[in-house]
């Protein structure tokens, strides 16, 4: 594992998406402040400066890159666990890769895959809001924070290395059956739009290939990532 820092760049993802040729699988990239931080969806990734964990991990090695789909879900499941190690309650994973405290966002997960003729990378961007006290601004889902949540300053540093080792060392494993455990979206229901037609389903939970089995009261369907957008 290797750690690239910058105080400020445009994005982490970015950066990887530039610069993996050259680069090991297996790098993390962290900064301070983004300048063009991205989301899903083309959405804009908003942090303050220097209160939050903003980093992008390259991954080159073959068997993790066929396992793209896991990987999202999975890599959420393991920063939720050490979220939970610092005593913060209510923590789900909202399919496929958002956490969630209660109905709060406290991390956003964009999985970026850079191809040619086939896949060469994969980069999972992970934001956490860490110390953050104010959201100004419009936000799809209402943020929230480690240090909202806990009412007290997080060491970013510490919290940093055991994030970082956590997912280092956990990335290849996989988690369904605890990931079940932390679905944010099972049973809930939501009008949204499948392909050009909008319906109302009701969430029946993740399957065990990671796309997400909903049921419009007649049929039930899977879909993966991307097909679909809640806003629940
Ligand atoms: C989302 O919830 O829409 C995904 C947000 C991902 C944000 C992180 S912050 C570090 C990395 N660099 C980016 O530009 N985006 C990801």
């Amino acid at each position: 594992m290797r750690e690239i820092y910058f105080e400020s760049i445009d994005s982490t993802n970015t950066y990887l998406k530039n610069n993996y040729e050259s680069l090991d699988d297996m790098t993390f990239v962290r900064a301070d402040i983004q300048t063009k931080g991205r989301g899903r969806n083309d959405r804009v990734w908003k942090a303050d400066k220097g209160d939050n964990l903003l980093f992008s991990i390259l991954i080159k090695d073959k068997e993790m890159i066929d396992r793209y789909k896991a990987l999202s879900v999975n890599s959420a499941y393991i920063v939720l666990k050490v979220l939970e190690s610092y005593g913060i309650d209510n923590l789900s994973i909202k399919w496929p890769n958002d956490i969630y405290v209660n109905d709060r966002k406290i991390c956003g997960i964009l999985l970026e895959a850079v191809s040619r003729n086939d896949i060469e990378c994969l980069i999972i961007g992970i934001g956490i809001n860490v110390n953050q006290k104010e959201f100004v601004g419009e936000y799809i889902t209402d943020p929230t924070s480690m240090y909202l949540e806990l009412h007290e300053e997080i060491d970013l540093n510490e919290f940093k290395e055991k994030v970082f080792a956590s997912l280092n060392n956990n990335l290849r494993e996989d988690y369904y059956e605890e990931i079940k455990e932390y679905d944010y979206l099972k049973n809930k229901e939501a009008d949204v739009m499948l392909g050009n037609e909008k319906k109302h389903i009701r969430v029946l939970g993740i399957n065990r290939d990671y796309s997400l089995k909903i049921s419009d009261g007649t049929r039930e369907t899977d879909i993966s990532s991307g097909e679909i957008s809640f806003h629940i």
